[in-house]
C-alpha cells in the first residue's frame, strides 16, 4: 500500500484567523479533512502523515479524533517544503513503496485524479512524478522546466526564476508521487542556497536526474482541483466550486434543483431521484434524503437527517439529527431536532420540538408514531412520545406521552363575550 504525506505546517497568515488554516471548514468538514478523505477514497493509500507546525496541538487533536489512519508529525521550526517531508523519514525507514505528497489546503482535489496520477506514475515506471498544471497566469508557482525529450529537468521557484523561465505556463501543482526507497537519501542532501533560504522539496527533481532516476511531470486535467486556500476570499471561492460540483452530481442523478445559485448541499448528503430542492436551502453534514421529497424553499437541514421517500420539509423548517418516515409533511416554520417521526404525519405550522434543556445541557428525544397530527404552534417538550394516530390540538404544550388515537390539548377554553367591542367604543 501507498503512504501519503500532507503538508500543513505553514502559518496561513492571510486567513487573519485564530483558527489554523487547514482547520477552516467548507460545510462541516475541514480543509485537511477533504484532503484526507480524497486520499482514503483512492483505496490505494493506507496511512497518512500530516505535517503540523503552526498551532500543531489543535490540528493534532482534530486528526486524532477524526481519523484512525492518519497521524501528525511535528515540524518545528518550519524550514521549507523539503524539510517538512523529511520529518517522516524516521517513520518510513524501511518502507519501500510509493509516497504521495499533497498540501493540506487544497480541498478540491479528488480521489479520481489522485488515482489517475498514481496509475500514470506506475505505467511509466517513474521514480519521481510531479503533478503539473497549465496556468495563463503562473505567477508565484514553481515553473516546470522540461528537457528536449519532454522529461522533467527541474522546477524553478518564481523567486529564483529568470525572466525567460517566468514565461513558462506549466507549473508545479504541489502533488508528488515518489518511489520512497530511491528518493529517501535526497532529503539529507537538500541545501538552502536559494532566494528564500529554504529546503525546497522541488530540489529532489534535480537530485533524481543526477542520480539516474526516472523523473516525470503529469499534467492535471482540471486546474480547479489544486486551488489552494490562502484567504477567506479563496475559502468562499472554493466553497462555491465544491458546491457546484455536488449539485451537478445530484442533477445528473435525477434530483431537481430549482436554483443552483442559492442552494447549498454538503458533499455527504445523498438524495434520491425526483426529489425537488426549491431555492435558498442550506443542507450541511451527513444526510440521506429519499426520492420524491420536496425541500424548501428556505429549508435548513443540519446533519444526521434521514428523510424517507415523499417527505415534505417546507419553508423556514430546520431539521437536525432526525429521521422522518415516508410521506410525512412539515411544511412551514418548524424546528425538528433529535426526533423520530413516523409515516403520514402532519406537523402543523410553527411546531417546535423542545429538545434542549439549557440548564442541564441535556438533549432529549421526541418520538411521533405513524399518522400523528400536530396542530399549529405546538411545543413538544422532549423527552416525549406521541403514539400512532394521536392528535395534538393547535397551540398545545405537550409534556407527557400521548397514547394512541387520543387527542391531547393544553389550549385554554375559548371565551366569547358578545357585544363587547360596541360597549367598549360607546364608553
Ligand atoms: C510550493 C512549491 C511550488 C509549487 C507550489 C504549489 C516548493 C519549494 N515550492 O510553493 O513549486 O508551485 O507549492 O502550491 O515546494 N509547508 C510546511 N512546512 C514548511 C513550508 C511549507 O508544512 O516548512 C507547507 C505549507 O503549509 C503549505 C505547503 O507546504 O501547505 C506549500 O508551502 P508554500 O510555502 O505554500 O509553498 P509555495 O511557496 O507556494
Ligand atoms: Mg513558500
Amino acid at each position: 500500500m501507498i503512504k501519503s504525506v500532507i503538508l500543513a505546517a505553514g502559518k496561513g497568515t492571510r486567513m487573519k484567523s485564530k483558527t489554523p488554516k487547514v482547520l477552516h471548514q467548507i460545510f462541516d468538514k475541514t480543509l485537511v479533512g477533504y484532503v484526507i478523505d480524497a486520499v482514503n477514497n483512492t483505496g490505494l493509500i493506507d496511512e497518512s502523515f500530516v505535517i503540523v507546525g503552526h498551532q500543531a496541538e489543535r490540528v493534532e487533536e482534530y486528526i486524532k479524533s477524526n481519523y484512525t489512519n492518519a497521524k501528525t508529525v511535528l515540524q518545528s521550526p518550519q524550514l521549507g517544503t523539503g524539510h517538512a517531508v523529511s520529518m517522516v523519514c524516521p517513520y518510513l525507514e524501511d518502507f519501500d513503496g510509493e509516497v504521495v505528497i499533497l498540501c493540506g489546503d487544497t480541498p478540491l482535489i479528488t480521489s479520481e485524479t489522485l488515482k489517475k496520477f498514481i496509475e500514470y506514475h506506475k505505467s511509466v515506471n517513474s521514480d519521481i512524478t510531479v503533478m503539473s498544471a497549465i496556468f495563463d497566469n503562473p505567477t508565484n508557482y514553481g515553473r516546470i522546466i522540461r528537457n528536449s525529450d519532454n522529461s522533467l529537468n527541474s522546477i524553478v521557484e518564481e523567486k529564483d526564476a529568470t525572466d525567460e523561465q517566468k514565461k513558462i505556463k506549466e507549473v508545479n501543482a504541489g502533488i508528488y508521487c515518489l518511489n520512497w526507497a530511491k528518493i529517501k537519501p535526497a532529503f539529507s542532501q537538500l541545501k538552502t542556497n536559494n532566494a528564500q533560504g529554504e529546503y525546497y522539496l522541488t530540489d529532489i527533481i534535480e537530485w533524481g536526474n543526477n542520480n539516474g532516476l526516472s523523473v516525470n511531470a503529469n499534467p492535471l486535467e482540471n486546474n480547479e482541483e489544486i486551488f489552494g486556500i490562502n484567504s477567506k476570499i479563496h475559502l468562499a471561492e472554493a466553497s462555491k466550486i465544491l458546491n457546484r460540483r455536488t449539485l451537478q452530481k445530484h442533477m445528473e442523478n435525477g434530483v431537481t434543483i430549482v436554483d443552483p445559485e442559492t442552494t447549498w448541499i454538503s458533499t455527504e448528503t445523498e438524495i434520491g431521484a425526483d426529489t425537488i430542492i426549491y431555492p435558498s436551502c442550506y443542507i450541511s453534514g451527513k444526510n440521506k434524503i429519499g426520492s420524491d421529497c420536496k425541500i424548501g424553499p428556505f429549508a435548513h437541514l443540519r446533519g444526521d437527517v434521514i428523510l424517507e421517500d415523499g417527505v415534505k420539509v417546507g419553508n423556514f423548517v430546520e431539521v437536525k439529527k432526525s429521521t422522518i418516515h415516508k410521506n410525512t409533511n412539515a411544511c412551514h416554520l418548524s424546528y425538528i431536532g433529535d426526533s423520530e417521526i413516523g409515516e403520514r404525519v402532519n406537523i402543523g405550522a410553527g411546531t417546535i420540538t423542545a429538545n434542549y434543556n439549557p440548564l442541564t445541557k441535556v438533549k432529549s428525544k421526541t418520538t411521533l408514531g405513524n399518522d400523528v397530527k400536530i396542530g399549529s404552534n405546538s411545543v413538544l417538550v422532549a423527552p416525549v412520545e406521541i403514539k400512532d394516530g394521536a392528535n395534538v390540538g393547535a397551540l398545545s404544550v405537550i409534556t407527557k406521552n400521548v397514547p394512541e388515537w387520543s387527542l391531547a390539548l393544553t389550549r385554554s377554553p375559548l371565551k366569547v363575550v358578545e357585544g363587547w367591542v360596541k360597549r367598549f367604543l360607546n364608553k
